[in-house]
């Protein structure tokens, strides 16, 4: 990594009252990377993302976007980057196309450009067919794919996701994995949180691992596995849960 780093997290400590949510975290993320957040519950990781993010700052330390502070000019980012929360934020009285609307209307998106870019987000996360209905009658899986789609709509540089496919069905999860892949290839830098292993192996380049707030490993997983004698990414995060 070094010098080609995109975004840099230097030694990052974020306290709720007394407790360290992060301890001292620091994380290097290359332009064009997916990379993957994982640790047990309570490690850190939303936390990490809401920093990342700009809804949190933290105690001490720095976050850098391409060379710039986001913690002391978090309004520099914020139109470069797409953030989908942990909780789905949603109004279930409203359709899927009405979301996104007033979503597209806070991005400053107007008029034409603004109903061609919801259309494509629709598109995108395969959910044109029931734009019109009610997100109330959406099932989870869908719920899940209309908060990424408002999270692309001003076409973001850096997409930060909190757990994209908790609780989704495999056609979802499907969904999101070929978006991640095809975003990574318009030169998208990603990063994202998640519990499941197995997709974390497929769509990462690089990991970080977190327990109690404390940043354990970070890098390619090969090199994690190699350097900890692990044979699997499941062993390396049980062993976790027992320390
Ligand atoms: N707003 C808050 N106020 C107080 N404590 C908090 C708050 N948010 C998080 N914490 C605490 O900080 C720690 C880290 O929480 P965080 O949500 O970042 O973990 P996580 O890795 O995302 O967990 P999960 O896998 O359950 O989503 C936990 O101990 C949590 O209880
Ligand atoms: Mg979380």
């Amino acid at each position: 990594m070094g010098t080609d780093s995109f975004i840099s997290v230097r030694d990052v400590t974020k306290k709720y009252r007394a407790r360290k949510a992060l301890d001292r975290v620091s994380i290097e993320v290359g332009k064009g990377e997916v990379f993957g957040l994982i640790g047990p519950n309570g490690a850190g990781k939303s936390t990490f993302i809401t920093l990342l993010a700009t809804i949190n700052r933290p105690d001490s330390g720095d976050i850098l976007v391409d060379g710039k502070s986001i913690v002391k000019n978090p309004g520099i980012i914020r139109s470069r980057i797409g953030y989908v929360p942990q909780e789905i934020a949603l109004y279930p009285m409203l359709s899927a196309y009405d979301n996104l609307d007033l979503w597209a209307g806070v991005y400053g998106l107007k008029g034409q450009q603004k109903k061609r870019r919801i259309q494509a987000v629709l598109d995108y996360m395969r959910l044109g067919d029931r734009a019109r209905d009610k997100v109330a009658t959406y099932s989870g899986g869908m719920k899940r794919r209309l908060n990424i789609a408002a999270s692309l709509l001003h076409k973001p540089e850096i997409l930060i996701m909190d757990e994209p496919t908790a609780g989704v069905d495999i056609l979802s999860r499907a969904t999101i994995a070929d978006m991640i892949k095809s975003l990574k290839k318009n030169g998208c830098t990603i990063v994202l949180a998640s519990h499941y292993i197995d997709e974390l192996e497929s769509l990462c380049d690089r990991v970080a691992i977190l327990n109690k707030g404390v940043l354990l490993y970070t890098g390619a997983l090969e090199e994690i596995l190699r350097n900890t004698g692990k044979e699997s990414l499941k062993a390396l995060m049980l062993n976790l849960e027992e320390m």
